[in-house]
């Protein structure tokens, strides 16, 4: 087999094989409405609401997302960091008009705090992101007025933002064409599927479709393509979320890390978290050397837009994600442990979320 071939995480491509064999109906929120991206989505939803005060987002987010929604709303941030205490509602000063966005984080927040947070103030309009986990527990059981979701993150699509209303509050609609970028998309995890296949198809070829379809997708707020339409209702959702547990469960194991997750969670993959910057970025080259393509989630440049919280920043600096997904197996499971205990020289033992608490 082509090195290539074992690559763990990058994009997905197309696998028929994940569709349902059976049509079942109500595995999406009553009255969504499905765009192109999350981004575009929340972004319609802002427009909407028109609030007249402050967007707070979470000090540990996507930086392309808020910088992106700051054009529909002043921003301010609050601190919610990825060491397992959940948002600080201290540093949360929301105020009448304005709007929260509240996540969940990796997957792995039960959302308790914010039901009561979102009781206890009913004049602030919380927007849930679960694109993490759209399908899991706290997403399923939502009390909040809007909840969104990216689906690209966990799904094998090319495109998609779900919007809905835990309340049943209306949403907007998406509005305009669909993006271009979304068939580029398709186009390069098509030509993926064929490329694991052995097909001589070359990978520069659909690396640049898929590069060039997420630019001109980007924050798009029109409708989904064609085809993510047709195929979300006959996904098996529920094997993609076991599946990446398995995984994400098996991986925290062999490297002896907590994986502590809410009853019925997906978590998202494994996050590790090293010393410094130098001996993450190390570790990213070591695992892509070995054909493991792990994201950061999220990078912050404090030269741009930034949550302005150092700390956050700095385990921004020191984190990236093992992409150990649904389409692994036990054995790419232990080769990405095995590849991890075989660091290179300069990278300490990366440190467990967990152990930040
Ligand atoms: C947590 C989170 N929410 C929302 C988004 C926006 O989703 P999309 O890329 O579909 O616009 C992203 C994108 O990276 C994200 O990471």
């Amino acid at each position: 087999m082509r090195p290539e071939g074992r690559e763990i995480g990058s994009e997905f491509h197309w696998d028929p094989a994940l569709l349902l064999t059976v049509a079942r109906e109500g595995h999406l929120p009553a009255g969504h409405q499905l765009f192109a991206t999350g981004c575009g989505a929340m972004s319609a939803l802002l427009r909407r609401l028109a609030q007249p005060g402050r967007l707070h987002v979470p000090s540990f987010f996507c930086m392309g997302v808020a910088e992106a929604l700051s054009a529909d709303m002043p921003l301010a941030w609050y601190r919610h960091r990825p060491d397992g205490r959940g948002p600080r509602f201290e540093t949360l000063r929301a105020r009448p008009g304005d709007v929260v966005l509240a996540q969940n984080l990796f997957g792995r927040d039960d959302g308790e705090a914010w039901h009561d947070w979102i009781d206890a103030n009913p004049d602030v309009i919380v927007v849930e992101d679960h694109s993490h986990d759209p399908f899991g527990p706290w997403a399923e059981s939502s009390t909040a007025p809007y909840a969104v979701a990216s689906l690209r993150k966990t799904l094998p699509l090319p495109d998609g933002g779900l919007l809905w209303s835990p309340r049943g509050l209306p949403v907007p609609a998406p509005a305009g064409e669909p993006s271009t970028g979304a068939h580029l998309k398709l186009t390069a995890m098509l030509l993926k599927s064929a490329w694991l296949d052995g097909r001589p198809i070359a990978k520069e070829t659909f690396r640049e479709l898929q590069g060039r379809g997420e630019q001109t997708l980007l924050g798009s707020a029109g409708p989904p393509s064609e085809f993510t339409a047709a195929v979300l209702p006959v996904l098996n959702i529920a094997r993609v979320r076991t599946a990446s547990t398995r995984n994400a469960r098996a991986l925290s194991a062999l490297l002896g890390l907590e994986c502590d997750v809410p009853r019925g969670a997906a978590p998202f993959r494994v996050q590790l978290l090293c010393p410094d910057e130098q001996s993450r970025d190390d570790l990213l080259r070591h695992l892509a050397g070995h054909g493991i393509f792990a994201p950061v989630h999220w990078r912050q440049d404090r030269g741009g837009v930034w949550s302005g919280d150092e700390e956050s920043a700095e385990l921004a600096d020191r984190i990236l994600t093992v992409p150990v997904d649904h389409r692994c197996g036990p054995a790419d499971v232990h080769r990405a442990a095995q590849v991890l205990g075989g660091k290179p020289a300069r990278s300490t033992k990366p440190r467990p979320l967990a152990a930040q608490r």
